[in-house]
């Protein structure tokens, strides 16, 4: 969750680092620091607080160094304090590090590094990376060029946990080494140069070239090369990816905040996504998917397994895959499937959404769901990310880099792109149904409905000026709108704090209902004129005991009064969620604004939760 970014070139390291640390920050900002290789050894400066804070610590001015390494920090062990910012050190500065992830067995390791001298000043787990690497060097009678490197694998292999690591030594000062383990890192390859970053587009605008790198694989950089061992020190060959995201993706394009541009984004995310899967002819076809028909017919069980969001996801799609396949859909949390001693085996198929492609959860869950012989698909959006080469098949939202903690546009695009999945199986499993060819009509309609349903920004943005002080506002639907409430009730919680819960309409007479008194908000979602009376008398129930409403709908309501009314393009209910949650999520927005909060880096969030 913590951001990494490092450099090794011939520029001045401490710009580079700052700026990419500042793309990072999204990933965790309760800290932050920098290490560069200078002339009299390694220097660390380091502060509790925003990348800003780091900016204006007056000894960040004396970093001159063309090889550094740097953090923004997402507390899990140890307050956000200056002591518990990385960089980490041994005592003598030899070592620096940076970290993302967890050591587990930290303090059975600093147990052991105590008995043997050494002294630790913070409460993380990471301080003991680079005092036993110091252990090892020290301990290591051969002197040769792959001194440092052995020490660093030696200090892995006792690390139990996840990690990603950046190390700089005053032993190899014109080095630096790297590796991971289910912890995201890549290193973009330039001219004379090479980044590193927790994120690709945290170094987009300096390279394309990357290579992704697997678990346990340890990285040698030196300004115009990388070498790489693996945990024998054997040398490994490896292929530069391309990434052909634009760089221009990864900014604000005069947008407020990332998150705001990236709702405005969806029409062309959402073509993307359709991209050549559905032709305008209704041609259906899914890349690097080749499932048969024999598979298909002998699975008695889909899962669909993902957390927060792309759960919400999978809520939306389930009907779709139970109607169009016939095959039973469970929608699970990933963090619950694990543990849960699940019923899965070859005959069943388990489904992995994820934007980050990194999400500790889900990734226990798929390689558990392979050990118990099921065949796994990964729905990313990050090209190499963790999930993509755990998982059996992967297909791509390609919804381009979500920079904002909130998730938008990834969400309408995992959407979509399960609906097409959906239809892509059922045709394969030869099933006839009128509903396919007039839902491949209406995915294809879908980019320019979008378009109107951002229309609505103005007067959601009005009500929510009515509405940004309360305390509790709930949320119902039935059906798929109830899929659809979930993810709009997260979507409000996460950005403006205020306290919001998402019910099944009609649960909402079996308890709930003692909540509502005069004057609290209730939003609701209705799309599906078959259960629309239905969600209207709860409405009714609500607005007899004082609530205000807000209501988004398809549906012509008659004469039906509730405090805010918002129409939404028509469309089969079964894919409604890609454009009800549109107004909602800017909901959730404007109240953020009108708070005057963080939007795109809401308290206690990180954009990616890679430790579980
Ligand atoms: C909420 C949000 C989170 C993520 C969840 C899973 O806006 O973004 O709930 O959806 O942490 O993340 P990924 O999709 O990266 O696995």
């Amino acid at each position: 969750m913590c951001g990494i970014v490092g450099y090794i070139g011939n520029k001045k390291a401490k710009p580079i680092l700052i700026n990419g640390l500042l793309r990072l920050e999204y990933r965790g900002y309760d800290s932050a620091g920098v290490a560069t290789v200078e002339k009299n050894g390694i220097n660390v400066v380091k502060t509790k607080g925003r990348v800003a804070a780091l900016e204006s610590v007056e000894a960040i001015d004396s970093l001159e160094g063309s090889i550094g390494i740097a953090h923004t920090r997402w507390a899990t062990h140890g307050k956000p304090s200056d002591e518990n910012s990385h960089p980490h050190t041994d005592k003598n500065k030899n070592f620096a590090v940076v970290h993302n992830g967890v050591i587990e067995n930290y303090n059975e390791l600093r147990e052991f590094l105590g008995k043997n001298g050494y002294t630790f000043y913070s409460q993380t787990d990471t301080e003991v990376v680079p005092n036993l690497i110091d252990y090892y060097y020290n301990n290591d009678s051969i002197n040769d060029d792959k001194k440092v490197l052995r020490a660093v694998v030696s200090a892995c292999n006792d690390l139990h946990g996840s990690f990603a690591l950046e190390i700089i030594s005053t032993y190899l000062p014109e080095k630096m080494i790297v590796v991971r383990k289910d912890s995201p890192l890549v290193i973009g390859k330039a001219n004379g140069e090479n980044y590193i970053s927790s994120d690709i587009p945290a170094i987009l605008s300096y390279t394309k070239d990357f290579y992704l790198l697997e678990d346990l694989e340890y990285v040698v950089l030196s300004r115009d090369s990388a070498e790489f061992y693996d945990e024998n020190l054997k040398p490994i060959n490896k292929q530069v990816v391309n990434i052909d995201w634009n760089a221009s993706a990864a900014e604000k394009d005069g947008y407020d905040d990332f998150m705001l541009k990236e709702i405005f984004e969806q029409p062309k995310s959402i073509r993307e996504t359709i991209g050549s899967r559905l032709t305008q002819d209704g041609i259906c076809s899914i890349e690097n998917l080749e499932l048969s028909k024999e598979y298909l017919s002998s699975l008695n069980k889909i899962y669909i397994v993902a957390c927060g969001t792309a759960m919400h996801a999978g809520l939306a799609v389930k009907p779709l895959f139970e109607k169009l396949c016939h095959i039973q859909t469970e929608v699970d949390i990933a963090s619950e499937f694990r543990y849960r001693d699940p019923l899965i085996d070859e005959k069943s198929l388990v489904i992995f959404i994820s934007q980050s492609g990194e999400t500790a959860d889900t990734i226990a869950a798929l390689k558990l769901s392979k050990s118990k012989g099921a065949k796994t698909l990964a729905i990313s959006n990050v090209i190499g990310s963790s999930i993509t080469r755990e998982a059996d098949y992967t297909v791509y939202t390609h919804a381009g880099p979500e920079i904002a903690v909130a998730s938008t546009k990834a969400y309408t695009s995992q959407v979509v792109l399960m609906s097409i999945v959906a239809i892509y199986f059922a045709e394969i499993l030869g099933i006839k149904s009128d509903l396919i060819p007039e839902l491949k009509k209406d995915i294809l309609a879908l980019p320019a409905k979008v378009e109107t349903a951002l229309k609505t920004a103005d007067s959601i943005k009005t009500f929510a000026k009515k509405v940004y002080t309360e305390k509790d506002v709930f949320f119902l639907g039935r059906g798929i709108d109830y899929a659809a409430v979930m993810e709009a009730s997260l979507k409000l919680k996460e950005i403006s704090y205020i306290h919001s819960e998402a019910y099944a309409a009609g649960e909402l007479k079996h308890g709930t209902i003692a909540l509502i008194e005069k004057g609290i908000t209730v939003v609701s979602i209705m799309t599906d004129s078959s259960l629309t009376p239905k969600t209207i008398s709860n409405l009714q129930e609500v607005i007899t005991r004082g609530a205000k409403t807000l209501v988004v709908t398809n549906q012509d309501l008659g004469d039906k009064v509730f405090d805010n009314l918002i129409k939404i393009p028509e469309t089969s209910p079964l894919i409604s969620p890609i454009l009800s949650v549109i107004p909602l999520q800017l909901f959730a927005y404007y109240i953020s604004k009108e708070k005057g909060l963080d939007v795109d880096k809401p308290r206690n969030l990180a954009k990616s939760v890679t430790v579980e």
